[in-house]
């Protein structure tokens, strides 16, 4: 007989040696991206195959269902914050989502979606849909049953959802999402219609590559990234990666003539990391030692690239050196003009060059079409029209193709529907947290006009980092602010932010 504690222990080591597999296989997918040549990609995709197949067939072991089932018949569940309940709690949330989808399902998933991802990239390219719209409609009949495998108590997206954002519900926000675009979308008109505008021609001066490195990477260490674990490197679509304790990469990459792409782009991976470099380390390789969700993390991105890095505080800082850097770039510049500069706020079609305002409007359109999509109200045919109509009513200009419209992102044709939601997500998570930092700490503005980051990193640390998947992301905004999650604390940073700046 198994005792609970002994069935424990064997998921512990299982958890532990999945988590020596997937991150094999982080290291062999940053070597991909970053120094892989092109004729290595057949045989590392069968590497990386094996190695998620290797790792799903562990975890998916009946085994595995017998020693869940052992282990919450003891009392780990007592105190349901407790190292073993938090464990077992995110187990069988994932076991139950990796073996109610029958396995052929999950390959004719994976089947289609590598077809769609080429239908894809071509439709994209020539910026027409029909070329796409076959592989979409397969994808979202595959997608939908895998819902209904998966199980949800109110609309088949939140089973979907829940796959990015576990626990989260849809209801709760679309009811967020609509509060904030009710918001947004006056304050973006205003913004256009101001006389005050910045002068961007500066961003786009000549930005030596390797003076922007110095400086980004000066700038991610200051933050607190530690540099004797972590490393960066380039790649053609940036991302951060954890290869285990005291290892965790960040890449960018350079334009010479567009100082944001990658000093900002910089940043925001740098918070990726430092969220992974301040996990709990005894506790890696478990849910207790691992991030909360893809919202949660994104919260930590975009608190250092743009409640930090975006700030007037930081650049009081950080001007003099960026001056310092390109003397001949920046000669005529003033630290006001350049921060006026970095926070342009201007509708645009592409969601990944979007300011910090209408990104979530971007986010938003791409939630409604999804979910009436998944519910049935919406034909795959019809996106592209749908798309198009929200995009004016909520950005205020006229998609000129679908290129630069619905055809814009790969999500869907890998069947990543529900992922968008957590990029907003992480917007309004961040400025929650980040509100409730400002209230602890009344004089953080000047400790980072100061170039000083530590007392916001050890408040991070305290409250989020060192938590690990104890909380729920919903359960983590209610204990560390007091208040469920709500669309105030962005709208209210929005406003006062960019109504001095375009003096509204
Ligand atoms: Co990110």
């Amino acid at each position: 007989m198994t005792t609970p504690q002994q069935a424990y222990d064997e998921l512990l080591q299982v958890s532990r040696e999945l988590a020596l597999l997937n991150t094999i296989n982080a290291v062999i997918g940053w070597d991909q991206e970053v120094n892989m040549p092109p004729k290595g990609a057949p045989w590392r995709a069968e590497q990386s195959a094996y190695l998620s197949g290797a790792a799903h067939r562990k975890f998916t072991d009946p085994r595995v269902g017998e020693l869940l089932a052992t282990a919450e018949a003891g009392d780990f569940g007592s105190d349901p914050l407790s190292d073993e309940a938090v464990n077992l709690r995110e187990w069988r949330h994932d076991y139950d989502r990796q073996t109610k989808v029958p396995t052929e399902l999950v390959e004719e998933l994976t089947r289609t979606a590598v077809i769609a991802q080429g239908h894809w990239a071509e439709a994209r390219k020539k910026a027409e849909f029909s070329l796409f719209a076959p592989d979409l409609k397969k994808l979202v009949d595959l997608v939908r049953q895998q819902a209904e495998c998966i199980g949800y108590e109110e609309t088949p997206y939140d089973a979907l959802l829940d796959a990015y954002e576990p626990g989260e519900k849809t209801a709760n926000v679309q009811r967020i999402f609509a509060a904030l675009r009710d918001e947004l979308v006056p304050l973006v008109q205003a913004i256009a219609e101001s006389d005050k505008q910045p002068r961007v021609e500066i961003l786009h001066r000549e930005y030596p590559a390797d003076r922007q490195r110095i400086l980004g990477e000066a700038a991610s260490a200051a933050f607190g990234l530690d540099y004797t674990a972590s490393r960066l490197d380039v790649s053609t679509h940036p991302f951060s990666t954890n290869f285990g304790p005291g290892d965790q990469r960040i890449t960018t990459r350079y334009n010479t003539r567009f100082f944001n792409e990658a000093f900002f782009g910089t940043l925001h991976e740098t918070g990726h990391a430092l969220y992974e470099q301040n996990l709990p380390p005894e506790h890696f390789g478990t849910p207790r030692g691992d991030a909360v969700s893809l919202g949660i993390h994104e919260s930590q991105s975009r608190t250092w690239e743009n409640f930090v890095g975006r700030s007037r505080a930081f650049w009081r800082f950080y001007y003099p050196r960026t001056q310092q850097m390109f003397p001949a770039t920046l000669g005529d510049v003033n630290v006001e003009e350049f921060y006026f500069a970095v926070n342009e706020v201007k509708p645009s079609f592409i969601r990944v060059e979007a300011d910090e305002i209408t990104y979530n409007l971007h986010i938003m359109l791409r939630f409604e079409i999804e979910q009436a999509i998944i519910a049935g109200d919406l034909q795959v045919d019809d996106i592209p029209g749908a798309w198009n109509k929200l995009f004016e009513d909520y950005v205020g200009i006229q998609v000129p193709d679908d290129g630069q419209g619905c055809l814009q992102d790969i999500h869907w044709a890998f069947g990543g529907f529900g992922y968008f939601s957590t990029y907003a997500l992480g917007n309004l998570y961040g400025a929650q947290f980040f509100a409730k930092a400002r209230e602890d700490m009344p004089d953080l503005d000047d400790r980072i006009a100061a170039g000083d980051f530590k007392p916001l990193l050890d408040w991070l640390r305290a409250n989020i980092y060192s938590q690990g998947k104890r909380y729920r992301s919903g359960d983590l905004v209610q204990h560390v602010t007091g208040k469920p999650l709500s669309h105030e604390p962005l709208v209210a940073y929005l406003r006062a932010k960019f109504g001095e700046l375009y003096d509204l």
